[in-house]
């Protein structure tokens, strides 16, 4: 597959989404938008790819947010347009039945740490700079960042984050719990291998299970105690009718390596 403004890179279970404008350090405009909108579509329906990682081209930049030049002259129904675009691609990803893992190495600010956080866990290079610098633009974060930042962190420091508009490096982030880990790495290609480690033992995984962790997570932050629990009692008992429970309690059972096969 080819697209203007991202690569997609296929390995074994596994994918990589590199944002490529790396002259605009990755800013995210209509078009890359659109080129990741097709790319997790398509990713969804392939039943090879278990996991995903989105990262940017080049060693500067995860992406510098969302595209300043192009928003520049946006009247207020063009913006609020965009911002639901951006907000909607970015919701498809944290609604995949699939993982996705943030790779930053770089500026993740803006747009770019709005998109980082749609993903499922974020990993970072000791290079990365996290940010919502968007009031010092006299904007407000717009793909999903007022919203999304206080539920990973919580709403004091969500607000002085986005009020102050400053950039934190990893360490920072990672005290926050906004980054799952930081690595002591200088380079993209390195991050990438730390990030490995966890692609691998997710396509260990059973996938029917993971998608199903993955939603009766999401869907828990939002309901009472009660609720989530019944919906995960539920999603349990759904996972016995799947062949993959079968197939990983029997190989348990039988001490072999289980082969899933998503369902
Ligand atoms: N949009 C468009 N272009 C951008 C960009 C962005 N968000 N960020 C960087 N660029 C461009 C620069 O204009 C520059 O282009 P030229 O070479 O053509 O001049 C190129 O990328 C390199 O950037 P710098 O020269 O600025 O690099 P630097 O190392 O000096 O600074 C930086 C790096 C601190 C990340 C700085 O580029 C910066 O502050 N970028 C903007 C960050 C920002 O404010 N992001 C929020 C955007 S608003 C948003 O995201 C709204 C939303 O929620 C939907």
């Amino acid at each position: 597959m080819h697209f203007e403004h991202l690569i997609l890179h296929k390995e074994t279970k596994s994918a990589t989404i590199v944002l490529n404008r790396p002259k605009a350090l990755n800013a995210i405009h209509e078009g890359l938008l659109h080129d990741l909108k097709t790319v997790v579509a398509y990713l969804e329906k392939a039943s090879d790819i278990l996991v995903v990682v989105i990262r940017g081209q080049g060693e500067k930049a995860f992406a510098a947010g969302a595209d300043i030049a192009a928003m520049c002259d946006m009247n207020s129904k063009q913006a609020e347009a965009f911002s639901k675009h951006g907000g909607d691609v970015f919701t498809s990803i944290e609604h995949s039945k699939k993982p996705y893992i943030a790779a930053v190495h770089g500026f993740a600010l803006g747009g770019g740490c709005e998109l980082a956080m749609a993903c499922d866990l974020i990993y970072a290079s000791k290079t990365a700079r996290f940010g919502l610098p968007e009031v010092t633009l006299g904007v407000i974060p717009g793909f999903g960042g007022t919203q999304r930042l206080m539920r990973r962190i919580g709403i004091a420091q969500a607000k002085e984050l986005i009020y102050t508009g400053k950039t934190i490096k990893a360490d920072e982030a990672f005290s926050l719990r906004l980054v799952n880990q930081w690595f002591d790495v200088d380079t993209c290609e390195a991050l990438m291998e730390k990030v490995t480690t966890t692609t691998e033992m997710i396509c260990k995984a059973g996938p029917c299970a993971i998608a199903q962790a993955k939603q009766v997570i999401h869907q828990g932050q939002s309901v009472s105690l009660e609720q989530g629990m019944a919906l995960e009692q539920n999603r349990f008992g759904a996972l016995f009718d799947t062949h993959d429970l079968k197939e990983g309690m029997t190989a348990f059972l039988n001490k072999k390596t289980a082969q899933f096969h998503g369902k």
